[in-house]
């Protein structure tokens, strides 16, 4: 059966890391796999073409795909539009109509790389981390939102932070799944000391946790999280968390494994059908340069063969070859340290390309 994906290459850095997945795709097509791909817009781009970042003819391509890869989206250029013609809206407005609600964002540390990231070595090296994002909720989504004046005539700005309980027991089940599978111990990250939807949250969590009874359950504010993320991050195997506490967790995550440049997602909707990008953005300072790492797009082509298409080895295909460009000695400028040769990004994705094929 053909697989279908759409690609999406989206703005910045976006063309040149997805020109690195491609080719990777390449090699499993030139070996019989049955993958169809075609090209969509989204983001600035799309803004600049067809007058939306979500346009309609990507909203039906989108659904009638089994897969979409995304570069990224966003660009200094378009940061002056109204919310709706901002890129990243098209980004947000894709993965809410897919009902793609559970971001896994896994951030594993490379034994080549230990050295890379800022954090001392013993705290980090053999690190397995699962980030898993709620996608489709909370402050990013909540009504209402806007601007108005407040009766003395200032003006303010607000935003609505909203969970409901179906909302939160799905991620919560994926959650426990996914700590099932992995070390049997998931922990929850919230702001129940403050928030509302926190201990609603909180509440969730802990009634789904009795259907799980071999996996133990924890719980901890977001800011501790955040310290603790840096100071033992070990102690975590499966976080759960919000929207918007997994989005500045996972960026934090980045800096264990050494550059945001590495770390994939997967967005997932009920039915497995999912996008999947980097977690990091366009990069404008590196687009247009071959620096930029296309490792977390090749990563994210990974995720897709294992939690879409259900192919686990051409997923940890790919996961060896990047372990072995990088076991070579190969880095891109963001995790050359001390005096490593960097090579371009066209480069590092072709390195990749032959360590499959051999
Ligand atoms: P960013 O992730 O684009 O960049 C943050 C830092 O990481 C920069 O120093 C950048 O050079 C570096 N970086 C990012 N990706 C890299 C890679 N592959 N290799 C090497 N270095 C890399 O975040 P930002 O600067 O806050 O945002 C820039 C734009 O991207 C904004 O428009 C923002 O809204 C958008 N954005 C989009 C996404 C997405 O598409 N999923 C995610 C985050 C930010
Ligand atoms: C991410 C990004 C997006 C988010 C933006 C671009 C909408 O930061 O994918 O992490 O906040 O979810
Ligand atoms: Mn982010």
């Amino acid at each position: 059966m053909t697989q279908r994906i759409l690609i999406l290459p989206g703005d910045g850095i976006g063309p040149e890391i997805v020109a690195e997945a491609i080719k990777v795709m390449q090699v499993f097509k030139d070996e019989g796999i049955d993958l169809d791909w075609s090209i969509g817009l989204i983001g600035g781009v799309a803004v600049d073409e067809e007058g939306a970042p979500y346009p309609e003819s990507t909203r039906q391509a989108a659904h009638n795909c089994d897969a979409i890869l995304l570069g990224a989206v966003g660009s200094p250029k378009h940061e002056g539009l109204p919310r709706n013609l901002r890129p990243e809206r098209g980004l947000l407005d894709l993965r809410k109509d897919l009902d793609l609600f559970a971001n896994l964002r896994p951030t594993i540390v490379f034994e080549e790389l230990a050295h890379a990231s800022p954090l001392k070595k013993d705290s980090i090296a053999g690190l397995d981390l699962l980030i898993l994002r709620e996608l489709t909720g909370d402050i990013y989504f909540g009504q209402p939102r806007g601007r108005r004046r407040t009766s003395d005539g200032a003006e303010e700005a607000f935003d609505t932070m909203h969970y409901s309980v179906p909302e939160i027991e799905r991620i919560a089940r994926i959650g426990f799944e996914a700590a099932r599978r992995r070390s049997g111990r998931l922990c929850s990250v919230d702001k129940e000391n403050v928030l509302e939807t926190s201990r609603l949250w909180r509440e969730v969590m802990i009634r789904v946790g009795s259907d799980y009874p071999d996996v133990s359950l924890s719980h901890m504010y977001v800011d501790n999280a955040a310290m603790q993320l840096l100071r033992n991050p070990k102690q975590f195997d499966v976080l759960v968390t919000g929207n918007m506490f997994g989005d500045i967790l996972s960026d934090e995550s980045a800096m264990l494994a050494g550059s945001i440049g590495l770390l994939p997602s997967a967005s997932l909707n009920a039915r497995s059908k999912g996008l999947y990008e980097p977690i990091h953005g366009s990069a404008p300072d590196l687009a247009g340069k071959g620096l930029a790492n296309p490792l977390a797009m090749i990563l994210s082509v990974g995720m897709m063969f294992r939690y879409t298409f259900d192919r686990i080895d051409l997923a940890q295909r790919i996961d060896s070859a990047v372990r072995s460009v990088l076991a070579a000695g190969l880095r891109s400028p963001d995790i050359a340290v001390s005096g490593e040769k960097a090579i371009t990004t066209a480069a590092m994705g072709d390195a990749v390309v032959s360590a499959l094929r051999s």
